[in-house]
């Protein structure tokens, strides 16, 4: 499977860092965020991996590609370990860049991937979260490949957080499984949907958590998505009209999603390095 890896917004809440040094690529311990969620998918089996990236965000490319010169230098140096993680990224899987040419929003970043990825399932990884613990991305693909099926990560949100997130609403299926039927971006509490077991009784809100599988019909529900909040396109949209057409799946999280996209998620995340391997 292929897997996209969005990395071409903003970062204004990183400003002034972000004005150099992309967001994706700050560090947790000694590796960039963007390093763990090409790990994840790698993990994943994800072979080949697209990031969608902007001329101010050329670092991001230049870490995940092949540095002949300075490997030539290690090599003679004899520096072999040094070597070995010189190469880790570029190792991970064969990637490729796009650019998004303006910044309209996670459903444009999307659909900046539709000739990368042909016709085929797809991830879709939101290139500032890391996941610790389990990722739920194998069981994620498995299912768009068995049931032909979108799917989304769902993980538990407080109620007073729900006006900040995508919001899913469906029906228990399995063991952290669940058939959808609503999807609303940032509700107002009372009006966010709910999962539901079969006897009617609701789960706690749950959040989509930064990891999709979609099916190809996603673009061309983006492509008909007309600009919503700041001329953005939103990946909300177009994923209920898939869901509406095909069905969806929210499959919930063994892990913990960090979010890196604000510093107090940053310094969060290095207390937790551990969790992550
Ligand atoms: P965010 O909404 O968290 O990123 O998008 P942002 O817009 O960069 O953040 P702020 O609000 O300005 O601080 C989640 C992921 O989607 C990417 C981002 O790079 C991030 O990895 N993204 C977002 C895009 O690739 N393109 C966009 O137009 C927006």
């Amino acid at each position: 499977m292929k897997a996209v890896l969005p990395a071409a917004g903003w970062g204004t809440r990183f400003l002034p860092i972000s004005k150099a040094v992309p967001k994706e690529m700050l560090p947790l311990g000694a590796k960039p965020v963007i390093h763990y969620v090409a790990e994840e998918a790698a993990a994943a089996g994800c072979t080949d991996v697209l990031i969608i990236i902007n001329q101010s965000k050329e670092a991001i490319r230049r870490y995940f590609e092949p540095e002949p010169f300075f490997e030539g230098i290690l090599e003679r140096a004899g520096k072999l370990e040094a070597l070995a993680e010189f190469r880790s990224p570029a190792g991970l899987a064969r990637f490729q860049f796009v650019y998004q040419p303006e910044m309209r929003g996670l459903g444009d970043a999307v659909l900046m991937a539709r000739e990368f990825v042909g016709d085929e399932p797809f991830a879709v990884m939101l290139a500032d979260t890391v996941i610790a613990g389990p990722s739920p991305l194998g069981r994620m693909v498995e299912l768009a490949r068995t049931q032909g099926r979108s799917c989304v990560a769902l993980e538990e949100c407080p109620e007073e957080r729900v006006s900040r997130y995508g919001i899913a609403g469906g029906l228990v299926e399995a063991d952290g499984l669940f058939r959808l039927d609503a999807m609303e971006e940032k509700p107002a509490p009372e009006k966010a949907p709910r999962l539901r077991r079969d006897d009617g009784t609701q789960l706690p809100p749950h959040a989509f958590a930064a990891r999709y599988v979609f099916t190809p019909a996603i673009f061309d529900a983006l492509q008909d998505c007309p600009p919503g909040r700041n001329g953005e396109i939103q990946l909300t949209d177009a994923m209920r009209t898939v869901m509406e057409k095909e069905g969806f799946y929210g499959a919930r999280l063994g892990g913990k999603r960090l979010d890196i996209g604000n510093p107090k998620g940053l310094i969060e995340a290095n207390t937790s390095l551990e969790a992550l391997g």
